[in-house]
């Protein structure tokens, strides 16, 4: 009753099944005039079912569908419109003409190749897991110049390229290839991670258009014309390991970017290596106000203090809201003290808002500032002062921090109860 794929005997009758004839000629690729909906349960598949495209249940919204490209097992890699989700009466069509469309069960274009009329006479998985549109001697279109949030093995991802999750965005920067990470909301944009791997190789070059790779060995390659050599971003921790695995790199919804390796069919990816090494320097983790820090191992998210609580309970990285807003205490706020904490403070905030004060101006200045929301006294020798006029503000509290902050809040300040081991 159970399909257990790890099962020896259910594995080998998999394999076989899957040496039956299939349905579709994939030699031919995908003819014009079809179609995918989530109602079947159809997909198209590379030649060897590594990958294969279909619709699977939107992660946000369960009762609606997403066209994704999957590695053999579910890991996704790919999605029509970066997670476009329509309903069930929906689909995803390759025109007769030649484009390829995600259509809502109302008949809307969500989503579109922008390839009707080029010339497309198939579609194709490849067993690398590029979706390709193709005329009889070229490739029009392929996924893999569109990806979405994860890079696979083959795949070249170049500057001007985004892989986005989320307010997230990761990016190679053009000039220099180092990799980028921001986080964006509105017109508020935020870099808070940007490194150039090896300035050595890359630091006195402008590059042209800096590409990065995974191999299959697990080493992560930025490659460029200027570049006599590639030059190695990242070791997965397990490289050099062979197996029939994909390994790829991914951009989560936690804001980091990560290397993974995953086993054919297993459905789980291990990760290998990731950019940022805090998690709670990743601005915005725990949402607006929110304060990122670790219980032993893990991140986790809370309030500055009693003066809020957080905006969605069962969810902590949606951030905290005032109980009472700055608005409704004119003339009558203060700044509460919070040891060891540091508003996270990234370009282009870091260059407009920093002062060399001492720490009881960085207070006051702030409870002066009308549009201050809070400040922070770095403390470490640097006598730098960030004061906080964003309307986005995101905290990392630890014993390791010798920063002091303050956050403006309606009198009187309560601070949070100190963390009781008993508890
Ligand atoms: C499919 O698998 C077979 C057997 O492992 C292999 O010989 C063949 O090269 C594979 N085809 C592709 C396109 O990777
Ligand atoms: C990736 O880049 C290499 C080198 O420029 C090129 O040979 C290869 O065809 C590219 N692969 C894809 C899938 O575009
Ligand atoms: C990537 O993001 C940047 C800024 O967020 C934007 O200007 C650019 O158009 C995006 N590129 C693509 C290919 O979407
Ligand atoms: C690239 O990253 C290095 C740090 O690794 C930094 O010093 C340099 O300013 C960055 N370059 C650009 C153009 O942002
Ligand atoms: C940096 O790049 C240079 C030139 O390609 C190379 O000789 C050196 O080994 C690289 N260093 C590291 C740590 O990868
Ligand atoms: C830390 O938080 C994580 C995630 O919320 C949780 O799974 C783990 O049990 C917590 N660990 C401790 C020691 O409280
Ligand atoms: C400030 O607010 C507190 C608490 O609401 C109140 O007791 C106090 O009188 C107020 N002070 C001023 C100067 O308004």
């Amino acid at each position: 009753m159970r399909t257990r794929q790890e099962h020896p005997g259910d594995l080998a009758l998999l394999c076989c099944l899957l040496l039956l004839p299939p349905l579709l000629s994939h030699g031919a690729g995908i003819p014009l005039g079809s179609t995918l909906s989530p109602g079947n349960s159809a997909s198209w598949s590379s030649p060897n079912n590594t990958f294969s495209l279909s619709f699977t249940p939107s992660p946000t919204s369960p009762s609606l569908f997403v066209a994704a490209i999957t590695y053999a097992g579910g890991i996704p890699v790919w999605s029509a419109g970066a997670g476009a989700a329509i309903d069930s009466r929906g689909s995803l069509r390759l025109t007769s003409n030649g484009d390829l469309q995600l259509v809502t069960g109302s008949g809307a274009v969500l989503w579109s190749s922008n390839t009707g009329g080029q010339g497309v006479a198939a579609a194709a998985v490849q067993e690398s897991g590029n979706l390709v549109l193709k005329s009889s001697t070229a490739i029009l279109w392929q996924s893999f110049d569109h990806p979405t949030d994860t890079v696979v093995m083959s795949q070249n991802f170049t500057s001007g390229m985004n892989l986005t999750s989320g307010p997230y965005v990761f990016a190679v920067d053009t000039s220099s290839g180092n990799l980028t990470l921001r986080w964006t909301s509105g017109s508020n944009t935020v870099t808070y991670f940007n490194k150039g791997y090896n300035t050595t190789a890359t630091g006195s070059k402008t590059l042209s258009s800096p590409t990065l790779t995974m191999q299959t060995n697990g080493l992560v390659f930025l490659t460029d014309g200027q570049l006599a050599s590639p030059v190695v971003v990242a070791y997965s921790s397990n490289y050099g390991e062979s197996g029939d695995m994909m390994r790829f790199l991914r951009l989560d919804a936690d804001g980091n970017f990560r290397a993974y390796s995953a086993a054919r069919g297993s459905g789980a990816a291990t990760e290998q290596w990731s950019a940022v090494a805090d998690q709670c320097q990743v601005f915005g983790y725990c949402g607006n106000m929110g304060v990122c820090s670790y219980n032993g191992t893990s991140p986790v998210c809370g309030c500055p203090s009693r003066n809020f609580e957080l905006s969605n309970p069962s969810n902590p990285r949606e951030g905290c809201k005032r109980k009472v807003d700055l608005q409704n205490c004119p003339g009558n706020s203060t700044m509460l003290q919070l040891d060891n904490t540091q508003f996270l403070t990234y370009p282009p905030e870091a260059i407009t808002e920093t002062f060399f004060v001492g720490i009881t101006a960085c207070r006051l200045n702030c409870l002066a500032g009308g549009s201050c929301v809070a400040s922070t006294a770095l403390s470490d020798g640097s006598g730098l002062c960030f004061l906080k006029i964003s309307n986005f503000v995101s905290a990392y509290q630890s014993p390791a921090l010798p920063s002091t902050s303050f956050v403006k809040v309606c009198f009187p300040g309560i601070p949070n109860p100190p963390p009781s081991p008993s508890r």
